[in-house]
């Protein structure tokens, strides 16, 4: 049986059906990466629609790094109020001045850079390399973590099994377009790989998915019993 999962059917999917979000740029623009990086640190803990408004109350009011840098911490409080998680705020304002004094305003581009600013970890490192600048960086978030586990029928349960997923959606990283593809294993896990029911009729890799082979695609991810 053919098992190929390309990288092209996904990102074919992507350019039909991704989702019109306010940080994605359109015709192949890069986005700015002052945004890539706002709309991560907000997106972590917290969907979709509820970051929606925020992301556009920061921008208006801070269009640069180096205006949010330039802001007293409290400002930048009152204006996530409701957002929870403050701490993101807190690293969110430290992060700017950090970019300010230490990079001229620039957001350093390498995953292993981006890593050391405060608030950036692992996902938000490949995120931010690979949707701003187009590196070959594989994030990995709980929806792609549900995708990977079905296509592979990982039986291995969370979190133990995280490094082999990790792994695993690295190697169907392509080398070009990592940025869309990373966003569009983003997007097929919210709309179409979705914890419960997943549209397996609508997904461009039900062919090779091993859990709907099986048809046990709702039972992965695999977790430990709490
Ligand atoms: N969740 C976190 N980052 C996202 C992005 N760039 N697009 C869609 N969903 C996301």
């Amino acid at each position: 049986k053919k098992r190929e999962i390309s990288s092209a059917a996904l990102l074919a999917w992507y350019d039909r059906h991704k989702r019109k979000l306010p940080w994605r740029a359109e015709n192949g623009v890069r986005p700015d990466p002052y945004h890539v990086w706002l709309s991560e640190i907000m997106l972590q803990q917290t969907t979709v629609k509820a970051v929606g408004p925020y992301y556009a109350r920061f921008l208006d009011r801070w269009p640069t790094v180096a205006d949010l840098a330039a802001v007293r911490l409290e400002e930048v409080l009152k204006l996530w109020a409701g957002l929870g998680y403050y701490a993101r705020a807190r690293n969110l304002h430290a992060c700017a001045r950090v970019i300010v004094e230490e990079h001229a305003g620039i957001f350093p581009e390498s995953e292993a850079k981006l890593l050391k600013l405060p608030g950036i970890g692992a996902y938000t490192a490949a995120a931010v390399a690979a949707i701003a600048f187009d590196h070959k960086a594989t994030p990995v978030d709980g929806n792609i973590e549900r995708v990977v586990s079905r296509l592979f029928a990982i039986e291995e349960p969370l979190p133990a099994s995280k490094p082999l997923i990790r792994e695993r959606a690295a190697t169907l990283t392509p080398d070009q377009r990592a940025g869309d593809f990373a966003q569009a294993m983003m997007d097929l896990g919210a709309t179409i790989c979705t914890p419960k029911k997943p549209a397996c009729a609508l997904c461009p890799w039900s062919e090779p998915c091993i859990a709907r082979e099986r048809g046990d695609q709702e039972t992965f991810p695999r977790k430990t019993a709490k």
